[in-house]
């Protein structure tokens, strides 16, 4: 069973795609009980369209989550004009702490996903309040800006989507690291295809792309919701799928105490390895900055 805290539009748009790839039951959770229930009744109404058996419950009673697999917790603030990042993520680390202490009593067992934003931050706090094995919590960041970038590479050379092959590390936001030395076109890389000037433009289209769907209707969703079911599926199958997840490093990378997006393995366990690449010295520069992004926004 997956629950899925946060009814809003991330978390009610991934609980619905769970559904409809038949990854598991979902338990739809938020303070206001009648836009989860509300959620939970519109999509077990779309099942027979859709042909999917899954269960889905709405509720706002924290319990419901008891022997969950898996807990994603979408729950938040989003940022709003005027609205600093360190304003939402005081205001945001607040309520992960709060969940969270939810989490440890009735999921103990579960491995637990944070998309709420900053997510790198918010990871890092779900971390240090569950006491859960560093493995068990992870956070969805770069997985979303992967995609993001296979989109812009596959838009600049006008070829399938589905052919292009690429990562994201680093700070999900301004600083993170498109890795250009590792994008591929079924295995042709991306330096043999496109020139440098191609490439920036593709990198920056990445680095704003968020902002970019902020700015034109206020949030992001269907990206979101859809790599959320693709890590739901990873762990829920056990597929061992590589991607960039915010993780928690003890020394990889030269990095200890922090959550920070990585290349892991993503399976049953949760992140069941990291992988440490061989970074280009542009990379390792671009990483060592993203890295004191998210030190100084934790020290905040
Ligand atoms: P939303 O405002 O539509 O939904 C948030 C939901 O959380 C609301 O329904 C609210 O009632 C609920 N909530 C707030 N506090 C709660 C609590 N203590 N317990 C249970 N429910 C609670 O926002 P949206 O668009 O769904 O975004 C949610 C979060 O996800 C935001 O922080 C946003 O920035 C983040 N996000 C992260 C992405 C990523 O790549 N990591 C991508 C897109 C959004």
């Amino acid at each position: 069973m997956i629950t899925i805290i946060g009814a809003g539009k991330v978390g009610s748009a991934a609980a619905f795609n769970i559904l409809r790839y038949r990854i598991g039951d979902v338990v739809l959770i938020d303070v206001f009980e009648n836009l989860a229930k509300g959620e939970a009744l519109d999509m077990m109404q779309t099942a027979p369209a859709i042909e999917f058996d899954g269960k889905i419950k709405g509720t706002s009673d924290f319990s419901e989550m008891k022997s969950s697999d898996l807990v994603i917790v979408t729950a938040g603030e989003a940022r709003k004009p005027g609205m600093t990042r360190i304003d939402l993520m005081n205001q945001n680390a607040k309520i992960i702490k709060s969940l969270v202490e939810e989490v440890v009593y009735y999921a103990p067992g579960c491995k637990l996903m944070v998309v709420t934003n900053p997510v790198d931050i918010m990871t890092y706090i779900a971390y240090k309040e569950s006491g859960f094995e560093r493995n068990r919590v992870f956070g969805m960041g770069n997985i979303l800006d992967a995609l993001r970038f296979r989109s812009y590479i596959a838009l600049e050379l006008n070829v399938s989507r589905e052919d292009v092959r690429a990562l994201v590390i680093g700070e999900h936001g301004d600083s993170m690291v498109p890795l250009v030395e590792y994008a591929a076109v079924s295995g042709i890389p991306i330096i043999s295809l496109l020139n440098k000037s191609q490439i920036k433009k593709i990198v920056d289209l990445t680095i704003s792309s968020g902002a970019d769907v902020i700015k034109l209707k206020g949030s992001t969703t269907h990206a979101p919701a859809a790599v959320i079911a693709i890590m739901a599926d990873a762990i829920i199958r056990g597929r061992n799928r590589v991607m960039g997840v915010s993780t928690y490093l003890q020394g990889e990378y030269g990095c200890s105490d922090i959550a920070i997006g990585m290349p892991v393995v993503l399976g049953k366990s949760g992140v069941e390895r990291i992988l440490e690449l061989k970074l280009t010295p542009e990379t390792k520069k671009r990483l060592q900055k993203s890295v004191s992004t998210i030190k100084e926004a934790i020290k905040n």
